[in-house]
C-alpha cells in the first residue's frame, strides 16, 4: 500500500524490498569467527541415548532411525518403488561420440504402468567394453542432449531452467553439449566406464509451481489430494528417479549394476546424497559442491543457511523442514549423519575454493564427522586430520578435495572421481 501513496515513499519501499532479500549470497556470513558455537548430534547414539557400539546395532536400529528422521524433517517420505519396472529401449546406436562410445536411450515408465508418466534415460557406453561396464549415473540440468554434443542424442522436450534452455546454452544453437564440460563423457568412456543421465525436469520442473507437473501427485496414496507436511519435495523426487534409473541398469546386461556411482552437482549433489543414503544398491556416492541441504553442516552459520534455502527454494524439501528456519539447533540430525548413511560404501565430497556459498569447510567437517561411523563399520573413513589444502585430494573410503576455482564440475573433479572409482572398484 505504501508504494502507491507518493513517490517519496518509493525510496523507502525499495529499501524495504532490499531488506526482504537480505542474506543473499552477497551478504551472508563468510567470516569464520562469526560461525557461532554449535554441538553436532552424535551419529553413534540412538535417539533414546543408547550408544551404537557395533555394526549390527547401526544396521538394525540407527540407520533406519536416521533415514526416518531425514525423511520426516527434511527431504520427505518418497513413494515406494513401483511394483514392477516397465521400460523400452528406444535407441541402440553402436556408434556415438564419433566412435568413442555407444548410445542407448530408454523410456522408463515411472509408475510401472504404460501409458503413464515416464522419463528418458540416456546411457553412453565405452566402445571397447569387454564385459558389463560400471556406471556413473547422475541427473542433469539442461536436458540429456546438453551433456554431450553427440548429434544423435534426442533433444529434451521438458521444461528448461531459464538460462539453461536451448536458447541460452553455450555449446551449440540447439543446446547440444551445453553442459559437456560438466560431464566429460569422452574421459569417462575412455577409462572404461559408462555414463548415464536423466533430465531432472522430467521428474519435477525446478520452480515454485513445479509440483503439479511433477511425478509426486501421480503417486499420491488412495484418497490423497494434497501434500502432507512430511511428504517428499523436488529433491526427494529427483533422488527417487535415480533409483528408477538403477532399476533399469539392473536389467541391462552390458551394465554392471553392482558398480554404479551416483553423482550430482549442487542441488543435484544434495539429490545424489539423499539417493545414495536411501538406496544401498548405489556402490559409490559423489557430492559435487552440494552445500546447504547437501554435504555442508547446517548448524554452521556460513554461506547459505536453512532459512535462506527454505525461502528461496521451498519446493526442494518438505513442509516440516521450514519449522527449523530459526532453530536449526533443534534439528534431530545434521548433514554428517546423511553422509554416515552411506557408510560403509565409498563416499566422495568435493568442494570448490571460491564456492563460499556452499561452505567448503562445512562440507569437509561433515565428512570428518561421518568418519567415526565409517571406522566403526571397519573402514579407514576419511584419512585426514585437517582440511586438506586446495587441490590436494584425500582418497580413503571417504574422499574429499577442495578444487581451486568456482562452483562447477570440471575435468579436475572428474579425474578425482575416476581415480576414486578405480581405487574402490579395481580396473
Ligand atoms: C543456489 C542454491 C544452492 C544450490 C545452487 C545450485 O545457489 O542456493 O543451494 O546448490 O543454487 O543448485 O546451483
Amino acid at each position: 500500500m505504501c508504494c502507491t501513496r507518493m513517490s517519496m515513499m518509493n525510496h523507502i519501499c525499495t529499501a524495504l524490498l532490499f531488506t526482504a532479500f537480505a542474506q543473499s549470497p552477497k551478504d551472508a556470513n563468510y567470516d569464520e569467527s562469526k560461525v557461532g558455537n554449535y554441538t553436532l548430534p552424535d551419529p553413534l547414539k540412538l535417539h533414546n541415548g543408547q550408544a551404537v557400539t557395533a555394526a549390527d546395532i547401526w544396521r538394525a536400529q540407527r540407520r533406519p532411525e536416521l533415514l526416518r528422521l531425514f525423511a520426516t524433517h527434511m527431504y520427505g517420505n518418497s513413494a515406494p518403488k513401483p511394483a514392477k519396472i516397465e521400460y523400452e529401449v528406444t535407441t541402440r546406436a553402436a556408434k556415438a561420440l564419433g566412435g568413442a562410445g555407444m548410445r542407448r536411450e530408454i523410456t522408463v515408465w515411472l509408475t510401472g504402468k504404460r501409458p503413464g508418466p515416464s522419463m528418458q534415460l540416456l546411457v553412453l557406453l565405452p566402445a571397447a567394453a569387454k564385459g558389463p561396464s560400471p556406471v556413473f549415473l547422475g541427473p542433469n540440468f539442461g536436458g540429456n542432449h546438453a551433456i554431450s554434443a553427440d548429434p544423435g542424442i534426442t533433444l529434451a522436450k521438458s521444461w528448461l531452467r531459464p538460462g539453461k534452455g536451448v536458447e541460452n546454452n553455450r555449446a551449440t544453437k540447439d543446446g547440444r553439449g551445453g553442459e559437456a564440460s560438466r560431464w566429460q563423457a569422452e574421459m569417462v568412456l575412455k577409462q572404461g566406464y559408462a555414463l548415464a543421465t536423466i533430465h531432472y525436469s522430467e521428474i519435477f520442473p525446478d520452480h515454485k509451481d513445479g509440483l503439479g507437473d511433477s511425478i509426486i501427485p501421480k503417486l499420491y496414496r488412495d484418497g490423497q489430494t494434497s501434500q502432507e507436511p512430511d511428504d517428499w519435495g523436488a529433491i526427494g523426487a529427483w533422488a527417487w528417479a535415480l533409483s528408477r534409473a538403477l532399476d533399469y541398469i539392473e536389467k541391462d546386461k552390458d551394465l554392471d549394476a553392482r558398480r554404479v556411482a551416483v553423482l550430482g552437482h549442487s542441488r543435484l549433489g544434495k539429490t545424489s546424497l539423499w539417493a545414495g543414503a536411501q538406496d544401498e544398491r548405489f556402490s559409490i556416492v559423489i557430492s559435487n559442491d552440494s552445500g546447504e541441504g547437501g554435504a555442508a553442516l547446517a548448524r554452521r552459520n556460513f554461506g547459505e543457511t536453512v532459512e535462506r534455502i527454505n525461502t528461496s527454494f521451498p519446493w526442494w524439501f518438505n513442509a516440516n523442514f521450514k519449522s527449523y528456519n530459526k532453530r536449526v539447533e533443534h534439528l534431530p540430525f545434521d548433514q554428517h549423519m546423511l553422509l554416515a548413511l552411506i557408510a560403509p560404501r565409498p563416499l566422495y565430497v568435493a568442494s570448490a575454493q571460491e564456492d563460499l556459498w556452499a561452505d567448503p569447510r562445512g562440507e569437509f567437517l561433515a565428512a570428518k564427522a561421518a568418519d567415526p561411523v565409517y571406522r566403526m563399520l571397519g573402514t579407514d573413513g576419511l584419512p585426514a586430520k585437517e582440511m586438506p589444502s586446495v587441490n590436494q585430494p584425500v582418497h580413503g573410503t571417504i574422499g574429499y578435495h577442495m578444487r581451486s576455482g568456482k562452483h562447477d564440475v570440471t575435468a579436475y573433479d572428474w579425474e578425482q572421481y575416476l581415480a576414486f572409482a578405480r581405487k574402490h572398484w579395481g580396473r
